[in-house]
């Protein structure tokens, strides 16, 4: 299906509460993430929404790692009727270009080794994984998505 007309715009305060109220839409096998509205407050600059009209299609919340140079993708999700149509690689793309702002020069996200359509996306974005033991606690592996920040703006 063709990309819908979309608006990047920043996260706000008023789009976090609309996701946090729905976020089992766009999120996926019922186990939904803790929604911290410190995404808007302290990295509001870099964590942004796709607007489809009114209805937010798809949300990234993301930092400035201070540990290594890297734009960190904490959350991304897209609204179960607006998958495929390429706002995921839209809201990375976005925040691709506001990290570099910052140095950053590489982009790095944490997905599970069962979410098949989260490792087939960011495969495609051109990213490589290291599966991490005990990345999250004990037994928790994960898969450490890392690519060049230039490949995804
Ligand atoms: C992962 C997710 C964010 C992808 O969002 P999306 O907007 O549908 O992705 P895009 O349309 O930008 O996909 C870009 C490319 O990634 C790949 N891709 C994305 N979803 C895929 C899937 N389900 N199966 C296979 N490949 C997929 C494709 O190559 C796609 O390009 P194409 O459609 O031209 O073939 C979305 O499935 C989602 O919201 N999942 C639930 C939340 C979640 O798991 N978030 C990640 C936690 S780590």
């Amino acid at each position: 299906m063709a990309a819908p007309e979309l608006e990047i715009v920043p996260l706000t305060v008023a789009a976090h509460t609309t996701i946090a109220a729905d976020v089992h839409r766009y999120w996926v096998g019922g186990r939904t993430p803790p929604m911290h509205v410190l995404f808007v407050h302290e990295f509001g600059d870099l964590s942004v929404v796709a607007l489809a009209g009114d209805q937010i299609a798809g949300f990234l919340y993301g930092l400035r790692s201070t540990t290594e140079p890297a734009g960190y993708v904490h959350l991304v999700g897209v609204h179960e009727e607006y998958r495929r149509r390429g706002i995921a690689r839209r809201l990375y793309a976005a925040f691709a270009e506001r990290a570099a702002a910052t140095g950053a020069s590489q982009l790095k996200a944490i997905v599970r080794p069962d979410n098949a359509p989260s490792i087939a996306f960011h495969t495609a974005l051109g990213m490589t994984a290291t599966a991490i033991d005990d990345y999250t606690g004990p037994g928790e592996t994960r898969l450490v998505f890392r690519g060049p920040i230039d490949d995804v703006r």
